[in-house]
């Protein structure tokens, strides 16, 4: 191996960086945006470009270019380490520059840290024996018919374009941690607008960064979590018992919620299991809590207790479900909030914030976010019941029933 013209190479090198890293921004742009139904840009940068993608290949393009005769198993294994290595690294710079992974591959079997993962590197390698197969010979060859000096100008442009964006979006990316940090030490003290405002202004970062989402939440629960310390330890700590008391002896929040408690179809909700207990003792654990909350904080308490309330008016044993109203092979998780909504709406009249409470519940198995100070009470008050439960349930059997799904 020898490199005839090493300027000629490193032409080559950002030429082809820039045109793959453009390839697999539409490869990723097609495949997210028919995923949800609406154009989805990929990646952190402003620009057309997915850089691992023009990394991967150059250093495959670069082995292929210095071993062009090494024989089909050496260079298998060197694609698979290059792309893997590639992945790695991207991963570990992404997650010490910005603090969150741009993927998480935790999900997947025999994973290395969430940033590689057997399966999807096989799949990596695969695709790069196509790639120096067939892909690329057509690539180089359409590119041969661009003269000399065009292509020294297209691969300093793109790389000198590359380079602005990367800094600009680098930039965005840590003004956006700012306003997460702002979020969360004041989420409790602005108003519903400006925390929508804010949420808004993530859409892109949240689109480019597929567990992005995980991050906002924890952020802003861990916010209101040391903000609201000192009111669960008043209300979330009082023995349960004590609590229910409270409950049924509290007027005013017995005339908010009485038409739900008197609604036969909702009471049902009783003969269905919820971990260690019933629906309907979790959703009027829930209910009440948020009221408390969402009372002391001077917030939509009547909204934040009859959504919590219905947040979870599902009528069947989320363990072992079938048609017609979970089909079994759809996951409860997921569906169980638009299947409240409907029971819901079926027999109230709902306002934006109970609607949206009931909805968004579940974030952030669900990805949009909520829209009000009192859904994201109900979301944070509901996880905390419910490992309340499950502990419960842990302590009165030795182990877990069942995986925590509330
Ligand atoms: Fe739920
Ligand atoms: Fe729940």
């Amino acid at each position: 191996m020898e490199i005839e013209n090493p300027m000629a190479f490193i032409v080559n090198a950002l030429l082809f960086f820039n045109f793959y890293a453009f390839g697999g921004w539409v490869v990723e742009v097609v495949f997210r945006s028919a995923n949800r139904g609406r154009f989805v840009n990929a990646g952190f940068l402003y620009g057309p470009f997915l850089p691992i993608y023009g990394f991967g290949t150059v250093t495959v393009i670069g082995f292929h270019t210095l071993f062009p005769d090494s024989n089909i198993i050496l260079q298998t294994l060197a694609y698979g380490l290059a792309i893997s290595g590639t992945e790695y690294l991207t991963g570990t710079i992404s997650e010490r520059l910005f603090g969150f992974t741009l993927w998480d591959y935790h999900g997947n079997r025999l994973n290395l840290k969430g940033r590689i993962c057997l399966k999807y590197s096989l799949l990596w390698t695969g695709a790069a024996l196509l790639l120096v197969m067939f892909i690329h010979p057509f690539v180089e060859r359409t590119f041969s018919f661009i003269d000399e000096r065009h292509r020294v100008w297209v691969a300093t442009l793109g790389a000198a374009y590359f380079l602005v964006d990367a800094t600009v979006s680098v930039i965005a990316v840590t003004s956006f941690k700012k306003r997460v940090l702002y979020l969360r030490s004041q989420y409790l003290f602005i108003d519903n607008e400006r925390i929508q405002s804010t949420i808004g202004s993530f859409r892109r970062l949240l689109d480019a960064f597929p567990r992005l989402h995980v991050y906002l939440h924890g952020q802003i629960t861990g916010g209101i979590k040391s903000r609201a310390e000192s009111l669960l330890t008043v209300f979330g700590e009082t023995p349960r018992k004590t609590r229910e008391e409270e409950r049924a002896n509290d007027a005013e929040y017995l005339r908010i919620v009485a038409d739900i408690e008197q609604n036969e179809d909702f009471l049902r909700l009783r003969d269905f299991k919820h971990h260690d207990d019933t629906i309907l003792n979790h959703v009027e654990a829930v209910s009440y809590l948020a009221y408390r909350i969402c009372k002391r904080l001077r917030l939509d308490f009547r909204s934040a207790a009859r959504g919590g309330l219905l947040h979870d008016f599902f009528l069947y044993d989320w363990r072992n479900h079938d048609a017609p109203d979970l089909p079994r092979e759809k996951y409860h998780g997921f569906e169980h909030p638009k299947i409240a909504m409907e029971n819901a709406e079926r027999h109230f009249k709902l306002n934006e914030i109970e609607r949206d409470i009931i909805l968004k519940h579940m974030w952030p198995l669900t990805l949009v976010p909520p829209r009000y100070k009192e859904s994201f009470i109900v979301t944070f008050v509901d996880k905390y019941v419910s490992s309340r439960e499950f502990l419960k349930g842990m302590r009165s059997n030795g182990k877990p029933n069942e995986k925590r799904n509330y």
